[in-house]
């Protein structure tokens, strides 16, 4: 329930907020190695493109419903109609996919945390180029650890969601986005300053088109919803706090900007650096957790710094997105009887034991050896949140609103209940929310239900 005074105090409270839900470890080190592999400039193009048009309309639309109803997604859909309750299901599934991504998202918040602890005491500095990948794999195969990491990242979390929407949230939000792109910033000017930088960045934009393939657009569009934070009902929430006057269109503009700027930036403050040192390019963890202390160390003595900024940073990223995912679950479960507090914490420890038991994915122990077909738990997790329940809750929700909502109620929302003209309505409603977006979605499911 969600008591009268709570929500965002002004439009740029809610867009910090709302990029700081969207800038998150999908953009800082997911982003820029797959728009290196899809063939950089050619995959940006089809990119922007997803942004814009696909993952801004989900994002409109989520707004539309969060802020109409004042509800999150457990209650707006039904609030919505009701005489069809059966639509929470669509609010249901995406608090479920958060629930799932918060605990994935946990794990590797910890060991960045852990990262940014081990650069600050000088671990890493200690360690030499080629022994970063055993140290990497000692660190996760035993789990306390990380476990340790994970409580204090979740802990820090939770306090944030028990300050409150605009106390808690928005404050925090305004303080660190800002903080978060200084640091950026100072990153990409040390990278595109290095010698042999240009390397970097003509991998990073250099068009190469034959390198896009269909599933290379498909990633694109993956890579669009879940960089926005779109699809999971996570916006619903927050449009339930978007203040009354805050003109949705021009909100997730900025929203869908910042999240982009912040990937681009991200791109330039890693690969030119790492093609300057004589490193290659790799995925996921090894590029963050292996392949970047190296560079760092190749700075010499200031390499401590930069080591210490770039972990900060994505500690930072990932606590703004944390904070979103826990929110949305807070908002599930508390009610007139179960405050904020009570309901955060139950949350974040339901949330924790999933995570901390997928964190022994990687050791050698039953967890680490349980398989589902040939995955651990956390591939399984990972998995799940990544490519298959997104795109379904992202087209339960677009259907819902193309073609459950009536267009009237939505321009109604859209305009501020007619204060403003929407001139674009006719584009947005009956070209992107009825067909471009259901369509795209349908396809980037079932292909990726076939593979
Ligand atoms: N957008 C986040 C990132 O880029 C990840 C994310 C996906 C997310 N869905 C979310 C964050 C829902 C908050 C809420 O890393």
């Amino acid at each position: 329930m969600k008591t009268e005074n709570e929500g965002f105090s002004s439009t740029f409270g809610a867009i910090m907020a709302a990029a700081g839900s969207a800038v998150g470890l999908g953009n800082i080190w997911r982003f820029p190695y797959i728009c290196g592999k899809y063939g950089g400039g050619a995959f940006l193009v089809v990119y922007i493109f997803f942004v814009f048009l696909i993952g801004m309309t989900l994002m409109m639309s989520e707004f539309v419903i969060g802020r109409r109803t004042g509800e999150g997604p457990h209650r707006a859909y039904s609030a919505l109609r009701p005489a069809h309750p059966a639509w929470r299901v669509i609010g249901l599934t995406g608090l479920g996919t958060c629930f799932l991504i918060l605990s994935v998202y946990l794990i590797i918040s910890g060991w960045t945390t852990n990262y940014f602890w081990e650069s600050l005491v000088g671990t890493l500095a200690g360690i030499p180029d080629d022994g970063f990948a055993a140290h990497f794999n000692e660190f996760v195969g035993n789990p306390s650890r990380t476990i340790l990491f994970i409580v204090i990242f979740l802990v820090l979390t939770t306090l944030v969601i028990i300050g409150g929407v605009e106390k808690g949230i928005e404050r925090i939000s305004k303080l660190l986005m800002p903080i978060l792109v200084v640091l950026l910033l100072v990153m990409c000017v040390r990278s595109v300053t290095l010698e042999g930088a240009s390397a970097g960045l003509a991998y990073l934009f250099n068009p190469d088109f034959s390198k896009l393939t269909g599933e290379g657009v498909l990633a694109a569009l993956g890579q669009a919803l879940f960089s926005l934070s779109v699809g999971m009902g996570a916006m619903v929430v927050y449009g339930s706090y978007l203040p009354k006057d805050s003109n949705i269109l021009k909100t997730s503009v900025w929203i869908a900007v910042c999240d982009f700027a912040i990937a681009i930036l991200a791109g330039i403050a890693i690969f030119p650096a790492v093609f300057a040192c004589g490193q290659s390019p790799a995925e996921g963890p090894g590029l963050v957790y292996q392949v970047l202390p190296v560079v760092f160390n190749s700075f010499g003595g200031v390499g401590k710094i930069f080591s210490i900024v770039f972990f900060l940073l994505l500690t930072l990223a990932a606590l703004t997105s944390a904070i979103s995912l826990l929110e949305a679950l807070t908002r599930w479960v508390s009610n007139a009887k179960r405050g904020r507090t009570q309901s955060a914490v139950i949350m974040s420890v339901l949330v924790v034991i999933l995570s901390v038991l997928a964190a022994f994915s990687f050791g050698d122990n039953a967890v680490g050896r349980l398989r589902f077909g040939d995955m651990t738990l956390f591939d399984l997790l990972d998995k799940l949140t990544g490519t298959v329940l997104p795109p379904v809750c992202a087209l339960l929700t677009i259907i819902f609103f193309g073609w459950v909502l009536k267009a009237d109620e939505i321009k109604d929302e859209l305009s501020n209940h007619g204060v403003h003209g929407v001139s674009y309505f006719k584009v947005f409603y009956y070209v992107l929310a009825r067909f471009v977006a259901p369509v795209a979605l349908l396809v980037v499911l079932i292909s990726g239900l076939l593979s």
